[in-house]
């Protein structure tokens, strides 16, 4: 009977049918409007009553089963998808991390930082300036005169159209004095730069410059000053020493100098900081500050210096080297 044949055929095609899409197909092969099933339905018209029950019957019940067995493979179907979906999107939480890469801060920017939060403390503001500067701001003003065999200490770095790298941070302090009026009392952290390579010397280096002026400042408040930073900085006396030095823009003028392990076994030995002195009156006069009524000291230190002798490095070239294993050491 071809009821029969056709729910064994339609059921088959259900159970083997792979997603949801080929589903509905059969679902309207058999069951739709011009489907086999309704097919047979509208053959029915035609019959004699008898038989049209019986028949009517079968086709019927043959329907709600096709019906029926749709939409259990539906359920499956649907079923096995979001399987599959959720198979896809899984995550695995029990997997081992990346791990984080902790980073850290440069020991040449932490031992400024440190020597800046000191000065703050002594109540000193910070100041900044340009690196590229011109031979007024950088020598001129700071008393160098023209060819004065002084300018050929600083191994300058020109550009060749009159501006050059600063090579030292003390032209902050002519920029703070001509803006503003005394009492001054500034640092200037910053970069400057000198044709310069050895244990001891990089082309391009730190300093933290210091400018105090007001009325009745003497030597004595250097000192003192830098007393009370070299302890606080280190944390522990180490031999410390003042020596005469010559500089155009100070008078009188000195350079500090520390006891220092150079290591490879050798003597301590002593390693300059930092120059210092009272500012000289034509510095004052050239940034119409009186020298009659103000009096001031300045001074400028190298903070890979500090940091060599912070740490016990003995060649400054190393915090440029970039060396991981080294700079790895200081986190
Ligand atoms: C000066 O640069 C003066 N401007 C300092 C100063 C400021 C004196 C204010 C008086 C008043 P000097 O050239 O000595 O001075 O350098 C100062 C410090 O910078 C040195 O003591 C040293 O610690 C550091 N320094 C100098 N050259 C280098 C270099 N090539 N590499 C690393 N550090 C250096
Ligand atoms: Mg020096």
């Amino acid at each position: 009977m071809a009821v029969n044949e056709i729910q064994q055929r339609a059921r088959a095609a259900i159970e083997a049918s792979g997603n949801l899409q080929e589903l509905d197909d059969l679902r309207v092969q058999f069951l739709g409007k011009k489907g086999e099933i309704t097919a047979l339905l509208k053959t029915l018209g035609a019959m004699e009553p008898e038989q049209r029950k019986s028949f009517g019957q079968a086709v019927n019940a043959t329907r709600d089963a096709l019906n029926q067995a749709i939409s259990a493979r539906r359920q499956t179907l649907e079923a096995s998808a979001l399987e599959e979906k959720l198979l896809s999107e899984r995550v695995d939480v029990t997997l081992p991390g990346r791990g984080e890469q902790r980073g850290g801060l440069h020991p040449v920017t932490k031992v400024m930082e440190r020597a800046i939060g000191i000065f703050n403390k002594l109540g000193f503001e910070v100041a900044t300036g340009p690196e590229v500067e011109d031979d007024h701001y950088n020598f001129e003003t700071l008393n160098f005169p023209p060819h004065h065999p002084a300018r050929a200490m600083h191994d300058t770095f020109y550009f060749g159209d009159g501006r050059l790298l600063r090579t030292h941070t003390s032209p902050v302090q002519i920029r703070v004095m001509e803006r503003s009026e005394p009492p001054f009392r500034i640092i200037a952290p910053g970069k400057v730069y000198r044709s310069d390579s050895d244990q001891t010397h990089t082309p391009m280096f730190h300093q933290v410059e210091g400018l105090l002026v007001g009325e009745g400042v003497s030597m004595a408040d250097l000192k003192g000053v830098l007393h009370t930073f070299v302890n606080a900085f280190f944390e522990r006396s180490l031999a410390m020493r003042f020596r005469p030095s010559y500089f155009p823009f100070t008078e009188p003028s000195a350079e500090v100098d520390i006891s220092w392990d150079k290591g490879g076994g050798s003597q301590p030995s002593w390693l300059e900081i930092l120059g210092c002195g009272m500012v000289h009156p034509n510095v004052l006069r050239a940034c119409d500050v009186d020298p009659e009524k103000y009096t001031g000291y300045a001074f400028g230190m190298g903070v890979e210096r500090l940091a060599m002798l912070r740490y016990g490095v003995t060649d400054l070239r190393q915090f440029f080297e970039n060396d991981l294993e080294f700079l790895r050491q200081f986190h």
